[in-house]
């Protein structure tokens, strides 16, 4: 499990979760895990039906404690959490990354717990570009994620995530103790486009941790937001 709805929440509605209770079982529920840098924008008074950015994660640890994960995820708060993962654990092995180097797979987390795509290899200056889009069926969420450099696709996942996605942010989240980012995340010409103007998203927008963004834009009357860089600082 990669994250929880109380930490979800706080991540992707932060305006939301300032005025939610924390229920007490999930205090203790927080172990070790902690969270790097953030920019989220949500919830929208429409919904998202496309988000994408590109990706510049720089290094991976070299040596890795615990579990590192970086995503640019999507929700409405209380359904699935669209999340394509590039991550970092102790070996690497496993999707073919050597030390430094991060594995990468579309993924969806929700009640039924985690479902990932296959697994691709992610160098510290690779662009991968995550691409997220609801189908026409207005039900099925495609997530696509690609090296721009060589055109490879990485990972694809479909999922019947359903069409009220409201928040879209960055994560960082470092579990058991894990051993922090160690280089800065670029996040690259991030575009989200609503269902219907909202001329009022922008202003959802929030940093967390030291992260930064600059070219906050919109056009078609508030239909698609661009941000054209976003600055998530290294942990350590
Ligand atoms: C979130 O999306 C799910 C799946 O479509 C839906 O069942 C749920 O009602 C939505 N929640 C909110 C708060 O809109």
């Amino acid at each position: 499990m990669k994250t929880s709805l109380q930490t979800l929440t706080t991540l992707l509605f932060p305006a939301l979760a300032l005025s939610t209770p924390v229920h007490p079982s999930s205090s203790l529920a927080v172990r070790s895990d902690t969270w790097g840098g953030s920019v989220s924008l949500g919830p929208t008074k429409s919904t998202i039906v496309n988000a994408v950015t590109t990706i510049i994660p720089g290094p991976a640890p070299l040596t890795q404690n615990g579990v590192l994960f970086l995503w640019p995820g999507m929700s409405n708060g209380t359904g699935d959490l669209i999340q394509s993962t590039l991550e970092s654990w102790e070996s690497n092995d496993w999707c073919g990354a050597g030390s430094g180097e991060w594995c990468v797979r579309a993924s969806v987390f929700g009640w039924f717990g985690q479902l990932d795509g296959d697994a691709g290899v992610v160098k510290g200056d690779d662009q991968v570009r995550i691409e997220y889009t609801l189908q026409d069926d207005q039900d099925t969420w495609v997530q696509t994620v690609t090296n721009v450099g060589t055109g490879e696709v990485l990972s694809t996942y479909s999922s019947q995530s359903g069409p009220y996605m409201t928040g879209y942010g960055t994560g960082t989240e470092c579990n058991e103790d894990c051993t922090g980012t160690s280089s800065e995340q670029q996040y690259l010409n991030t575009e989200i486009t609503l269902a219907s103007s909202d001329p009022t998203f922008g202003d959802t927008i929030a940093t967390a941790g030291g992260a930064t963004y600059e070219g906050l834009a919109s056009s078609e009357d508030g239909k698609v937001w661009t941000i054209e860089s976003i600055l998530i600082p290294a942990m350590v």
